[in-house]
């Protein structure tokens, strides 16, 4: 696509958790149909602060895809319009000159909005830190090949950890569940030998953690398996389920 295009943007902003936000519209002027949307904002941003006023505050680190920070909900969508993409990697030719592009943060209790487009996920810090862990010494590198692990547990293991902690599982969700980013953070370590060390207590404490940030049940309607941009399977939930109740049902704790 050549030329530039004109888009009409309505952006969330609040200035903080304690204060009520609004949408505000915006006009975003000969955008590049080449420029990634986080780009689009940026250019959005200077016209702001050329105005002197405060620009849309949005979070964004690595830019391609695997940091997991740019939680945008753009048109009703986590991550926009298109399938296994996050909103750094979107770019501006999936929209149409004219447009009106409704930008929104993720909306969960236990993400609470800290600016605009900025929400606070230290919530899935602390699921991680409850036990996304292996508490051995592991020494150095091993040998390639030392811990033989067959092909499609070595498959299954990455794909669940390609997942990249960005939350829009839980923005998609209705109960705003979290339950597809724990069972993918459990899954990576409960199916390699590696992870096998504390296997029971892992499951244990990151559900708990997982229900003491507010998050809610998952109810099988499959919104996040459908929106997260790195495709992380439902049947991590199924698999966390069966670690969980194995580990409550062979629990020594009363
Ligand atoms: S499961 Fe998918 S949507 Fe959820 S945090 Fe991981 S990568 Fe993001
Ligand atoms: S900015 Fe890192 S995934 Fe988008």
């Amino acid at each position: 696509m050549s030329g530039s295009m004109n888009l009409k943007l309505k952006v969330w902003r609040q200035k903080n958790g304690n204060t009520p936000g609004k949408m505000v519209d915006y006009d975003a002027k000969g955008v590049s149909p080449d420029m990634s949307f986080l780009e689009m904002l940026d250019v959005v941003n200077e016209d702001i602060i050329k105005k002197g006023d405060q620009p849309i505050a949005f979070d964004h680190d690595c830019r391609e895809g695997i940091c997991g920070m740019c939680s945008l909900y753009i048109n009703g969508k986590p991550h926009g319009p298109l399938n296994g993409v996050t909103t750094c990697q979107l770019h501006m030719r999936s929209f149409q000159d004219g447009e009106t592009v409704v930008i929104e943060p993720w909306r969960a209790k236990a993400f609470p909005v800290v600016k605009d487009l900025v929400v606070d996920r230290s919530a899935f810090d602390r699921i991680q830190q409850a036990g996304g862990f292996v508490s051995v010494g592991t020494g150095g590198v091993p040998d390639a090949n030392a811990i033989a692990i067959p092909k499609v547990v070595a498959d299954e293991a990455f794909d669940a950890a390609t997942c990249i902690g960005c939350g829009a599982c839980v923005a998609a969700c209705k109960n705003a569940s979290a339950m597809l980013f724990v069972s993918a953070k459990v899954s990576q370590l409960a199916l390699l030998p590696q992870g096998q060390v504390e296997r029971k207590t892992r499951v244990e404490n990151m559900v708990a953690q997982m229900d003491e940030e507010g998050f809610g049940s998952c109810t099988n309607t499959g919104a996040c398996e459908a929106e997260c941009p790195k495709g992380i399977s439902l049947s991590n939930i199924a698999r966390m389920n069966r670690e969980f109740y194995s580990a409550v049902l062979t629990s020594e704790k009363v």
